[in-house]
């Protein structure tokens, strides 16, 4: 099983092995109109705008005979160039970063495609097409949207949760009634986390974000506590928070100092994933401190999941939709941008203005 929907043929190709079973995507403002998306936080209509000059959409592949979809949405920004930039992103890889997921329709489908038929609704979670007008896309990288589901909110699922529900769930084994702390908290990888942990799994999230604003974001979107690192001692106020005992699992995307602490503020047997270096610096782990206490340092890299155990990877995505169709959670969109607007949302993004996820709307 590779964790998709009953009933659905399993990806028949992994990537180098594309012949025949990939959809082509082409802007279609007149096929199946997303519903109207506000803009919270956003650029403002009366904003100057202008062309880009750099970080133009890409020009769509050539297709001939291929199946067609419609990115409408996409939600391809991510705020950190270090993953993408040695040492932490792994060599010979391109570099993440733009245009990694979109939701969109599909327009055409090949000889080959089982899993997708033209109209479906689907979001993508593969390399850096996001930005095109239209691309052709594997079938494998490829998930339907269920009923219900907007497409805005699809757009903003894919890396957010998926690493949510892998970092949560199959790697720190989070249970329910255990406390989880979350550094970054109001980003779209910490909301998402802070969703996920508090929602689907049921656990106590200590939130921990760089000012007061996204504190009280947090605390909405479900954290039963936060702390502004900023201001005080990350490890002073979570022991203060859980009265001296410290939290079963830390998830952290800030690094450096950020993740020393909270690698300090776990209990006994604690587990804490790291899952991104926003703040620029990779920690070193001072191993006596895993010894000590007993505690296990982990690492999730989700996209790395699709080439190694794409059953894990799919059961990510999975979740993720199900759950959102079913309410239990909901993305955080902080910002919806329009495509010719993309190097101010990239600003905005990389300048830490940003809370939750970043959407360009190609529409
Ligand atoms: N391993 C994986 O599979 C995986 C998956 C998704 C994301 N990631 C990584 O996780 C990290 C967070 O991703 P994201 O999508 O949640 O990004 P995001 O929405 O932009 O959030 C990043 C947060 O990092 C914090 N931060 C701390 N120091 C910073 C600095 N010097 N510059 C910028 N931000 C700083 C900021 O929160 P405060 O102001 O509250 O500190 C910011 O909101 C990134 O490093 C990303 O590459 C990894």
């Amino acid at each position: 099983m590779d964790g998709r929907a009953p009933g659905r043929m399993s990806p028949a190709g992994r990537a180098g092995d594309r012949g025949g079973e990939q959809a082509r995507a082409i802007a279609a403002p007149d096929v199946h109109p997303a519903p109207p998306r506000p803009r919270p936080g956003g650029p403002t209509r009366d904003r100057p705008r202008h062309r880009p000059p750099r970080l133009r959409p890409r020009e769509p592949p050539e297709a001939a005979g291929q199946p067609r979809s419609a990115p409408l949405l996409s939600a391809p920004l991510r705020s950190s160039p270090l993953l993408s930039s040695p040492p932490a992103q792994p060599r010979g890889r391109d570099p993440a970063g733009l245009g990694m997921e979109f939701s969109g329709v599909v327009l055409e489908t090949g000889e080959n495609v089982s899993i997708v038929k033209e109209g479906d609704r689907v979001i993508c979670a593969s390399g850096s097409q996001a930005m095109a007008d239209e691309c052709i896309i594997d079938q494998k990288d490829l998930w339907q949207i269920p009923e219900g589901v907007p497409f805005q909110e699809a757009a903003a699922l894919p890396v957010s949760y998926g690493t949510a529900f892998l970092a949560l769930e199959h790697r720190a084994c989070t249970k329910p009634g255990e406390t989880v702390l979350v550094t970054a908290a109001a980003g779209a990888t910490g909301l998402a986390m802070i969703d996920v942990a508090s929602h689907v799994f049921q656990a106590k999230v200590i939130a921990a974000a760089g000012s007061d604003d996204k504190c009280r974001l947090a605390l909405q979107r479900g954290a039963a506590a936060s702390v502004n690192y900023s201001q005080v001692d990350l490890k002073e106020e979570v022991k203060k928070l859980t009265d001296g005992r410290g939290v079963d699992v830390a998830i952290d995307m800030v690094g450096g100092d950020v993740f020393l602490k909270a690698l300090r503020s776990l209990t006994w047997e604690g587990r804490i994933v790291t899952v991104g270096f926003s703040g620029g610096s990779i920690p070193s782990i001072p191993a006596n401190l895993l010894l000590l206490k007993n505690v296990s340092a982990l690492g999730v890299y989700w996209g790395r999941y699709k080439e190694q155990d794409f059953s894990v990877f799919s059961r990510s995505l999975m979740s993720a939709l199900r759950h959102t169709q079913e309410g239990r959670i909901q993305p955080h969109i902080g910002a919806v941008f329009k495509l010719e607007e993309v190097n101010e949302a990239f600003c905005h993004v990389t300048q830490r203005k940003s809370t939750g996820k970043v959407v360009i709307s190609l529409k």
